[in-house]
């Protein structure tokens, strides 16, 4: 099994819809086991991964990001374009919108986040430029003739979760440079550099931070947020693979 394409799904993304002779494998890698559904789509092939499980089962800490990059290199996939589910740290970035993430600050703590443990040698790869220039343009172009509205470009800041931040955590990622937050994106895109694939992120933005709003926040608003907003995510992501 081979495929040209990969999507990531996250929160509130579980299947990716419009593919057809869905094959489901669980594909051996050395880092473990992943999930994996290929299908086709205008003639193409298309590999969709679900980054929590079916039924958000996997917290984000604990997504197995080395097995589900290996298992997608496995199948020869070269481009990966993945959802994430934001809170925003700025006023003008507003639940609802989406954003292509273009830097990330890596807040985490605890995760394996290189394929390069020192057995196979000892690897500093580049990040100038961590979620591909080109598949960040395709992804502009394509919303634009196809009037779906996306901020071209934002800093996301991974925090460890799967708690959600405090007042004081949101107000340093402000001053550091943030404009999302998230848990997912580090160190996926890492190992998909890693792993020399042309990696892109769209970023749903589910809610106000900690502290932006004077809301709590809760999963809860985030999947609704996410649900409400998915469709036109879906339709870019398939717009361009069609090209
Ligand atoms: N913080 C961290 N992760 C998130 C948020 C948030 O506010 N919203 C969606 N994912």
């Amino acid at each position: 099994m081979r495929a040209d394409f990969a999507i990531i799904g996250g929160t509130g993304v579980y299947d990716a819809g419009l593919l057809s002779s869905v094959d489901h494998l669980q594909i051996d890698t050395p880092f473990g086991v992943s999930f994996i559904d290929i299908g086709e789509y205008a003639g193409q092939q298309v590999a969709f991964l679900s980054r929590h499980g079916k039924g958000h089962a996997v917290p984000p800490h604990r997504v197995n990001y080395r097995a589900n990059i290996a298992a997608l290199r496995q199948l020869g996939v070269k481009q990966v374009l993945a959802t994430a589910a934001v809170g925003s740290l700025k006023e003008e970035i507003a639940p609802g919108e989406l954003l292509i993430v273009d830097d990330f600050i890596d807040m985490t703590k605890s995760r394996e986040t290189t394929f390069y443990e020192g057995e196979n040698g000892v690897v500093h790869i580049d990040m100038s430029d961590p979620y591909c220039g080109r598949l960040r343009r395709l992804i502009a172009e394509t919303a634009d003739r196809n009037g779906i509205e996306v901020k071209p470009g934002g800093v996301y800041v991974c925090t460890e979760g799967p708690r959600f931040e405090t007042t004081a955590e949101i107000r340093m990622y402000a001053r550091l440079g943030g404009d999302v937050v998230g848990m997912t994106s580090v160190p996926e895109v890492v190992l998909a550099k890693e792993a020399e694939m042309c990696y892109a992120t769209v970023a749903i933005v589910t809610n106000y931070c900690t502290g932006i709003a004077d809301s709590f926040l809760t999963h809860q608003e985030v999947a609704d947020t996410m649900r409400a907003n998915i469709e036109k995510v879906r339709r870019l992501f398939f717009e361009l693979i069609k090209r």
